[in-house]
């Protein structure tokens, strides 16, 4: 039988690299009428509509989208499925947030049942903001992490989780110890890891909430299966930072609390670092590990400016992410209109075309899965978002005072959100649909 063949006509972006290294005119590739090829669930020709219609059977679906445009699917590098039902908690900094509202938020998931219903909320709540991969934090309950990976397999979705390891600093509830934290991390990727489109990340909380014992078991696991992730967070907020100093005297800082338990490299992904030195930013991009900027997430917990400028002068990976439920929407295009607005608070400008390659590809490339997904270039898995340009009235109305796609991305990521997301595939089938 004849694999079945979908093209996909619109206009068509990708970016090839990152704009601060090749220049704005050469990071991107655009096709105002594209044509899209795609077969069992790979993108197979990629080109002008005109000149790849002659060379395709004429027998084969071609599905058409007029004011829309595709693009690859959003890559969100740091989220939390757990506190999807404590967005919008008002009114703290992280310590105290983590107290007051994620916490007795993080206890629900004992119940299997709970961690099921939040994680189908959040799956399809990824999928109508165009979002088809994230790297997820559970909760301690193992349960947790199996909950979110059943849903995200049953949309054949590449997606990386792990179970939070926390020993001390959080109530009883919520802790585990060195010895449990590693046999259930370990049974989790024993039943997960490399299962289709999935992966594991080991997930130490943060520094505070684990003992070095825990830490250097976290690198164990590191060590003893290939492809893992390490998912963490580092240097956030200031009294976060004093805090890791007086638990650990004797590292030199808080990135070299992890440094010393082998917790870094090149999948190895970093939220926050926003209060980092130089010395630090020299030892991340050594180890080829990644930053996940998360603006909605800073500006929400008061925590500061990420300054992206001292990332790019030592070529650290750095991705985007919501941060959910720190982070305050689920949107990739509501995050990235955030970023630019870190950076003007710096003085700095964030080019859209950057601002587009930090969402997709600038995040394939911080998860090492840029052979896979964050382009659309022939070869890789079928995950992408069309986006409705006149998705509401001021958008429509903008949209034709635009001269440029440039602007018009300037405007889609400065007004969009959800309502943008017209349609979302993940390997070439429809897994959201907006009408
Ligand atoms: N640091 C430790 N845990 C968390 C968390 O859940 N959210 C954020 N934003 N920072 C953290
Ligand atoms: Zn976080």
């Amino acid at each position: 039988t004849q694999p079945a063949i979908t093209a996909y006509r619109a206009a068509i972006l990708d970016s090839l690299g990152d704009p601060t290294d090749l220049g704005i005119d050469n990071s991107y590739r655009y096709f105002e009428d594209g044509l899209m090829v795609v077969e069992n669930g790979q993108i197979t020709a990629l080109g002008e509509a005109t000149d790849l219609l002659t060379t395709l059977p004429a027998d084969i679906t071609i599905q058409q989208y007029s004011d829309a445009l595709i693009i690859p699917g959003f890559i969100d590098t740091h989220i939390h499925y757990p506190q999807t039902g404590m967005i919008a908690s008002y009114g703290e900094q992280l310590l105290d947030w983590l107290e007051n509202y994620t916490f007795p938020a993080e206890q629900k998931f004992a119940d299997p049942q709970h961690a099921a219903d939040v994680s189908e909320i959040f799956v399809n709540e990824l999928l109508r903001n165009g979002t088809t991969t994230a790297l997820v934090f559970g909760t301690v309950h193992p349960a947790s992490v199996d909950a979110f990976f059943h849903c995200a397999e049953q949309h054949n979705l590449r997606m990386i989780a792990g179970k939070v390891m926390m020993d001390r600093n959080a109530p009883a509830a919520l802790t585990d110890t060195p010895d449990s934290s590693y046999q259930d991390s370990k049974a989790l990727i024993e039943r997960w890891h490399g299962k289709g489109r999935l992966h594991y990340a080991v997930t130490p909380r943060f520094a505070p909430t684990s003992s070095p014992e825990q830490l250097s078991l976290a690198g164990k696991l590191l060590q003893e299966y290939e492809g893992l992730y390490m998912h963490t967070h580092l240097s956030e907020n200031k009294n976060e930072i004093e805090w890791v100093k007086n638990l650990f005297p004797d590292q030199n800082g808080y990135l070299d609390v992890y440094d010393h338990h082998h917790l870094l490299g090149e999948r190895s992904v970093f939220a926050h670092g926003v209060h980092l030195c130089d010395e630090e930013c020299q030892r991340l991009a050594d180890t080829d590990s990644a930053i996940a900027f998360c603006p909605t997430s800073n500006l929400f917990l008061g925590s500061g400016l990420f300054n992206l400028p001292q990332a790019e002068k030592f070529k650290i990976n750095v991705g985007m992410g919501t941060d959910v439920g720190a982070g305050t929407s689920f949107s990739m295009l509501q995050t990235i209109n955030e970023a630019y607005k870190v950076m003007q608070l710096q003085g700095k400008k964030l080019h859209p075309f950057k601002s587009f390659y930090l969402a997709t590809l600038g995040g394939a490339k911080a998860l090492k899965l840029d052979d896979k997904i964050g382009n659309l270039e022939p070869g890789s898995e079928a995950d992408f978002v069309v986006l409705d340009y006149n998705a509401t009235p001021l958008m429509k109305y903008r949209m034709a005072q635009t001269q440029s796609l440039e602007e018009r991305l300037f405007v889609m990521m400065t007004l969009g959100d959800d309502r943008a997301v017209k349609e979302t595939y993940a390997m070439g089938k429809p897994v959201y649909s907006r009408d």
